[in-house]
């Protein structure tokens, strides 16, 4: 924390959340909250709730959450200190010089400083690119179709053929080695120092609140490699973010077109598809598709139409589906990229092929049909039974026969055979006959447990709600779980907190949240945790066994996770004595 934490809770208690937040966002009071339009995402109907009571807000859609100074954090693209600043402006309150502690300040101002540095390398790139000396970078972006505008818009710029000209600018600035070397940008040895990038154009990779948190670089002609990419820093983690994020968060399209490169998002994002990402030099990860996930349910892949594009589809796929993604494939034929696609049969085409873009499942069974010659018997039945087995993966028998179908209009299969076929795969390999069970086994099993730590997780965040809700509940539980029943990690220090809390004599949550204020995924988790249960309050009958049920399952869970990690048999029979006793507790809220 760069402020005492009671300053912090001065600005924050002086500062109603829904003061602030009705300044940007127009809300209507619904019972005891009110509800908008998400400022972070782009929707229909509202599902942004702010509670007064909890002073805090959070979104149903995307699930941003927090309390007043990361509202003004995230819509004003404050840093935690500017957010706290504009605060107490506001509220007239004059903040004491900060206090630092000697990590916070060092961890802060590393951060802060390689921001610096990256904007200010950012804006030489561009400067240069308008010089004469950075003409053949300029020819180079008008050559491939960008207008000034759109090399203005990305920041787009051109590092020149001098080895260590970027480096001798940040010199000049007056930063030092140790600094420079932890941007990822020089070369930096015993003999002497050197620039990164040189003859290449370069692309700043922003993050989602438009910081420049790297590059890449093109070569000029060809040359090896063809895009070199800033290494990981402190700053950048390639696996959290999305090139043209930035850009496409705020798209009114409802989807997202995930695409492979640097020029494929710029091209597209010019032509009025700026809802274009694209990961970095790097494979689409689960937490690239956690991160469109707070912004849309749906995704169009472009990737290029090669061999190693159609690959990157089949990989990107299952990971965004195990997401909760629905996913489309765009057929690019017969160009190679969007970027070739768009300058060759205009936007006009593009959108057309959006429209028709299949679903992965048709994707993927096209794709294993080109495996195939329909010539050869042989094959012809091979891939019948690729299908086949294929269609069993979707464990809902309806849904299995509409795919079923559908692949049989297409590729001109009878459907009665290919149904019939698929049964008897599925008895087979299954066995019982009841329920298809396929060789994805595994899988399944995976997703059941995945499913049950889910449920685990769920009892916990509803069991913390209802505590900060009604903290007479505490009584009821006395005794029986305490923040050691949580699961470690996030869940288990923010019920070391509420507990904590209770005891002083108040629970206040958005207080609760400033511990989080730091790390960015950890805050919006416990943002979120917050409001699991605003529509799932203990007001009837149902709700209140449920209370009990699920004070029970935490501790059972807690319980069964000691009883692995005892580490004598006494301990072990202290806790299969619990186990039993559980079974006859009874909490009554009345
Ligand atoms: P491509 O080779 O398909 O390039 O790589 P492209 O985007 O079509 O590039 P242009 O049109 O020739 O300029 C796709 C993406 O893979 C990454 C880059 O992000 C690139 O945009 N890549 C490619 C690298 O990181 N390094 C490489 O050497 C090549
Ligand atoms: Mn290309």
């Amino acid at each position: 924390m760069f402020y005492p934490d009671d300053v912090i809770e001065e600005v924050r208690n002086r500062n109603d959340i829904v003061d602030i937040v009705s300044q940007y966002v127009n809300l209507k009071k619904k019972g005891a909250n009110y509800f908008g339009l998400c400022p972070f995402h782009n929707e229909k109907s509202p599902s942004f709730s702010v509670s007064p009571g909890k002073q805090m807000y959070y979104c149903f859609g995307c699930g941003a959450g927090g309390n007043v100074i990361s509202f003004v954090m995230d819509y004003e693209n404050y840093s935690f200190v500017e957010a706290v600043k504009m605060l107490a402006d506001r509220a007239g309150i004059t903040l004491p010089e900060v206090e630092y502690s000697k990590e916070a300040r060092e961890q802060a101002s590393l951060k802060n400083m390689l921001l610096e540095i990256n904007k200010l390398a950012a804006n030489y790139f561009y400067y240069q690119l308008k010089q004469p000396s950075g003409k053949t970078g300029y020819d180079y972006f008008r050559n491939r179709g960008l207008s000034d505008e759109t090399i203005r818009h990305f920041g787009l710029g051109f590092a020149n053929k001098t080895p260590d000209d970027l480096y001798r600018f940040m010199r000049s600035k007056g930063y030092s080695d140790a600094i420079l070397k932890e941007t990822g940008l020089f070369f930096i040895e015993e003999r002497g120092a050197r620039d990164k990038f040189w003859n290449r154009v370069m692309f700043p990779i922003m993050d989602v609140n438009n910081r420049v948190i790297g590059f890449g670089g093109r070569v000029m002609g060809s040359g090896e490699p063809k895009y070199l990419n800033s290494p990981e820093t402190k700053l950048f983690d390639k696996s959290r973010n999305l090139y043209g994020l930035n850009f496409a968060r705020t798209s009114r399209a409802g989807y997202m077109l995930i695409c492979e490169g640097y020029m494929d998002v710029i091209a597209m994002q010019q032509a009025g598809f700026t809802n274009a990402v694209a990961s970095l030099g790097t494979a689409f990860t689960s937490q690239h598709a956690l991160l469109l996930k707070r912004y849309t349910d749906q995704a169009i892949l472009t990737y290029d139409s090669d061999g190693a594009g159609v690959k990157a589809a089949l990989r990107a796929i299952p990971i965004l589906k195990e997401v909760g993604m629905s996913v489309r494939v765009l057929n690019m034929k017969p160009y190679k990229d969007p970027d070739e696609f768009i300058k060759n049969l205009g936007k006009e085409e593009f959108q057309k092929r959006i429209d028709g873009a299949v679903n992965s499942f048709m994707f993927e069974i096209s794709v294993i049909r080109s495996g195939y010659s329909m010539q050869d018997p042989e094959q012809k039945t091979a891939f019948y039974n690729d299908i086949a087995k294929k269609l069993l993966e979707f464990p809902e028998k309806l849904e299995r026969d509409n795919y079923t179908e559908a692949v049989a209009r297409e590729y001109m299969i009878p459907p009665d055979d290919l149904k019939r076929l698929v049964a008897s795969l599925g008895g087979r390999i299954g066995g019982t006959g009841s329920g298809v069970r396929t060789s994805a086994t595994y899988e399944e099993r995976a997703k059941q447990k995945k499913e049950k730590e889910d449920g685990i997780l769920k009892s916990q965040r509803l069991l913390l709600t209802w505590l900060i809700e009604r903290p007479e509940l505490f009584d009821k539980i006395d005794g029986l779980i305490g923040p050691e029943d949580f699961d470690e990690g996030l869940y288990r220090e923010v019920a070391g907190l509420v507990f904590e809390e209770h005891k002083k004599g108040a629970i206040n949550p958005a207080h609760i949240l400033n511990h989080f204020a730091e790390g960015e995924e950890q805050y919006r988790e416990a943002a979120a945790l917050f409001h699991a249960s605003i529509s799932e309050s203990l007001d009837n009958g149902e709700q209140r066994r449920a209370f009990s049920e699920t004070v029970k399952k935490i501790k059972k869970h807690s319980l069964g996770i000691q009883s692995s990690k005892a580490k004598d048999i006494g301990e072990l029979q202290k806790i299969i004595r619990q186990q039993s006793e559980l079974a006859g507790i009874q909490i009554t809220l009345d």
